[in-house]
């Protein structure tokens, strides 16, 4: 049976262990909410060493890293280990998982990993923003999906995640799929680049290897980052530096860079680069201009794929999709993207959604009043230590879950990444 989904233009794919299928299908504007900007995180710990106020305010995962598990998820023709897979695991265990969408497909590695440990699957839908992610992701998913009968029906979609409820209300429609009528049990985001599109250098993401200046994950971007360098005012670039790669030297670079594009436009990464060991101080040696050139990396890449406002909108959609007693797990790999996903796992448990602009003073406290309810977890899932209960939902991650050492030790790219998760209530206490 064909499907039909209205309102994209990228080719859904219907997957199931009988058949397998495209369809093409128009376009029409999506709805792209305006996000509002992350709070800045108040700074509580300031005299305190560093690496103790690293430590407390996370918490590591005391599970024990199944190394097994990980080189049978892992892709044995590219680079790449999914992270915290034991955590991700375990975070949806306890679940009847009969529906579950995973919004990063990447290489599927976690996606295979949770339908072979969920045999009640009915329904999975993989996403991807990526063509190359999403290509890679099909026959992976295709082979776990193929071992199950014709109980379990599974999509993938070239779509952006902050469309999943559109995603999800075209597959009900179509597929007159009772199992999300009163929403999905299981939502994942695995945030960031994988390794295939740092470690290919024609993407524009790799500091150390020369490319095209482009940095878009997937075709929707319309702008690459050479756009952004060429053609941005000198104080948007400024921002950006300074916001999305909260980079201390902003100032110096951004008069760097516009003074460097009048005389030859950029183009490649390395031209970026250079500007960038010219401009910070030599005292600081390779490790210094290669964390600049970090900085600077990330800032243009949230801004050439818009990264912080759709994943602001991606969380609110994600929790409006979850069916009750349902599960939202996002690993972030920065600060910035932590922060909004921490703020807005609070809206969500204790507002239900975005607040009312003009009852914000007193949601806001009411929220405050609400995180202080922190109660140590009593039943069986005490890995997950401390918990926020709100009025709509519980965070189970009051502090985001990190690699454990062994974790790092067998995959350092996994270092920053920080799990959190939450649980959509019932009902509303
Ligand atoms: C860290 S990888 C995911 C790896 C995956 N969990 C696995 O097991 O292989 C992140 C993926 O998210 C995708 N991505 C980033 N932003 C996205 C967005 N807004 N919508 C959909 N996919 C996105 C990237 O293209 C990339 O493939």
């Amino acid at each position: 049976m064909a499907i039909t989904v209205r309102h994209f233009v990228s080719p859904l794919l219907s997957l199931s262990s009988k058949a397998l299928r495209w369809k093409t299908t128009t376009a029409t504007a999506l709805k792209n909410c305006k996000a509002s900007a992350a709070g800045k995180e108040k700074s509580r710990s300031k005299s305190k060493p560093k690496a103790l106020v690293l430590e407390k305010r996370r918490t590591r995962s005391g599970v024990e890293v199944d190394l097994g598990l990980l080189r049978r998820y892992r892709d044995t023709n590219i680079p790449h280990l999914p992270v915290l897979l034991c955590e991700v695991l375990r975070a949806f265990q306890p679940l009847a998982l009969r529906s579950f969408v995973d919004c990063t497909l990447g290489a599927a590695s976690h996606s295979s990993a949770v339908i072979e440990e969920h045999e009640e699957m009915e329904l999975y839908v993989g996403m991807d923003v990526d063509p190359v992610a999403h290509q890679l992701a099909l026959p992976r998913i295709q082979n776990v999906v193929s071992s199950r009968g014709p109980k379990l029906k599974a999509y993938t979609q070239l779509a952006n995640f902050k469309d999943i409820k559109c995603i999800l209300d075209a597959i009900a429609i179509e597929d007159d799929h009772l199992v999300i009528s009163s929403g999905v049990e299981g939502i994942f985001i695995d945030l960031g680049v994988s390794s295939m599109q740092v470690d290919c250098s024609e993407r524009g993401f790799s500091v150390l290897n020369n490319g095209p200046l482009d940095m878009r994950m997937g075709p929707q971007a319309s702008l690459s980052a050479a756009d952004i360098l060429n053609s941005w005012p000198e104080d948007e670039i400024g921002r950006i530096l300074r916001d999305y790669g909260e980079e201390s030297n902003w100032v110096h670079l951004q008069k760097q860079i516009v003074g460097a594009r009048a005389n030859r436009p950029f183009h490649c990464t390395k031209q970026l680069v250079k500007l960038i060991q010219k401009s910070t101080s030599l005292t600081r040696g390779r490790q210094g201009w290669i964390k600049t050139a970090t900085r600077v990396f990330q800032a243009l890449r949230i801004a050439v794929n818009n990264e912080l406002e759709n994943l602001e909108d991606a969380l609110y959609s994600c929790f409006n999709c979850l069916a009750p007693g349902g599960r939202l797990a996002v690993i972030s790999f920065h600060s910035l993207e932590d922060r909004i996903v921490k703020q807005t796992f609070l809206n969500l448990v204790n507002c239900g959604g975005r607040q009312n602009p003009d009852q914000h003073e007193a949601d806001n406290h009411l929220c405050k009043e609400n995180i202080s309810e922190v109660e140590v977890s009593e039943d069986g899932e005490t890995w997950f230590k401390d918990r926020v209960h709100g009025k709509y939902g519980t965070i189970l991650t009051k502090r985001p879950i990190t690699p454990s050492l062994k974790e790092e030790t067998f995959n350092p790219r996994c270092r920053s990444a920080k799990l959190r998760v939450l649980q959509k209530l019932s009902t509303p206490r």
